[in-house]
């Protein structure tokens, strides 16, 4: 069986450093790795309207910046098919077939939808599209036949819901679609990154984010900022690492190498943790070497960010024609899919 990636993400904001720890430099790695027959990431426009159908031109400026976030990671769109869910029109008509192999209770109880519905507040004013977005999501990734989906552990249910309607689909109409499996990051602390102020989750609303783009200056304010073991008072006082996020950042981020250059009185972040836990390792030195950590890491990006930038046309001119291709694909499966279902009436008069 063909190896084949797709993810993707809600074109809402720009991307930060969750979402690089998260998914983005797991996929770079794959695509580098040349393990993978083909590659396909989404902009995801018409998931993110579910949610912001009354501000279309919020999702339509973050489109280019999505797309300007990933290529300054390093997707290479000769190597990854980049396209915009909504020229995909195929996808539509999958998603109306798929709502019938599921049903409200099931979507109900999907968790992510849940705690989505309950944080928006949406109570009596849900939005049918957007409680139907799992069914949408399962579309997206069976259009491109993948097996592969490279997420976060928030898409865990969205993954698990797929794979019930590729198994009742195939179940009803015979072997067509592919069940898919989630691609987790391997350290935990890049599973869910917390924000700077020690908040579970970084989010635009909590203004506890680093994003990709961030300046020198900003990066270093907001590190400088970041919330710690609010029981390490004095320097000498025994200090936690476990849910102090700037620990948790070095795990993500640091490698031996940046101890070697900004830290060489330790070997690697277990010597550094040691000496925080028992005592006498003060917040400020933690930081300055997590702010140089996140300088070498952000640079090279946002330097390729500000040079790619220079050529948005250039940007919608890739998103036209990954999108094009993209749609040439999503169709042969939605014939394959009219196939099995035999609703194919007018197949032999193309
Ligand atoms: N729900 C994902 C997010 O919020 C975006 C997404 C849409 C996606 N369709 C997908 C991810 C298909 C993986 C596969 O980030």
């Amino acid at each position: 069986m063909a190896k084949v990636i797709l993810t993707g993400d809600r074109p809402t904001g720009k991307l930060h450093i969750g979402h690089y720890v998260g998914s983005l430099r797991r996929r770079v790695e794959m695509q580098n790795s040349g393990e993978f027959d083909k590659i396909w990431i989404m902009i995801a426009d018409a998931q993110a309207l579910t949610d912001n159908f009354d501000n279309p031109d919020k999702v339509r400026a973050n489109i280019t910046e999505v797309a300007l976030d990933y290529l300054s990671v390093g997707l290479d769109p000769k190597k990854s098919t980049i396209f915009v869910q909504s020229h995909i029109a195929e996808l539509t008509e999958l998603t109306f077939y798929y709502m019938n192999l599921v049903t409200l209770a099931r979507l109900q109880r999907n968790p992510t939808v849940k705690a989505e519905i309950k944080q928006k507040n949406f109570e009596m004013s849900l939005p049918m599209g957007f409680l139907t977005y799992p069914v949408s999501q399962t579309a997206d990734i069976t259009a491109f036949m993948a097996d592969t989906v490279p997420v976060g552990e928030d898409q865990l249910p969205m993954l698990e819901q797929a794979r019930e309607i590729v198994r009742s689909f195939n179940g009803l109409y015979g072997e067509t679609l592919v069940e898919p499996k989630a691609v987790l990051p391997s350290n935990k602390s890049c599973l869910r990154l917390p924000g700077t102020d020690g908040m579970a989750k970084m989010s635009k609303s909590l203004g506890n984010c680093i994003y990709l783009s961030d300046s020198a200056d900003e990066i270093k304010r907001k590190v400088m900022g970041m919330f710690t073991d609010p029981n390490h008072l004095r320097v000498s006082d025994p200090g936690d690492t476990k849910n102090n996020p700037t620990f948790i950042y070095l795990d993500a981020f640091a490698k031996d190498e940046h101890f070697a250059a900004y830290a060489p009185e330790y070997a690697n972040l277990e010597e550094m943790k040691a000496h925080y836990e028992r005592g006498g390792l003060g917040d400020m030195k933690v930081k300055k070497l997590l702010n140089a950590v996140m300088q070498e890491t952000l640079e090279p990006i946002r330097t390729r960010r500000e040079e790619i930038a220079k050529d948005i046309p250039a940007v919608w001119d890739m998103l036209y024609e990954g999108s094009e291709e993209a749609k040439a694909r999503a169709a042969a499966t939605l014939d394959a899919v009219k196939k099995a279902m035999r609703i194919d009436y007018f197949a032999d008069r193309k």
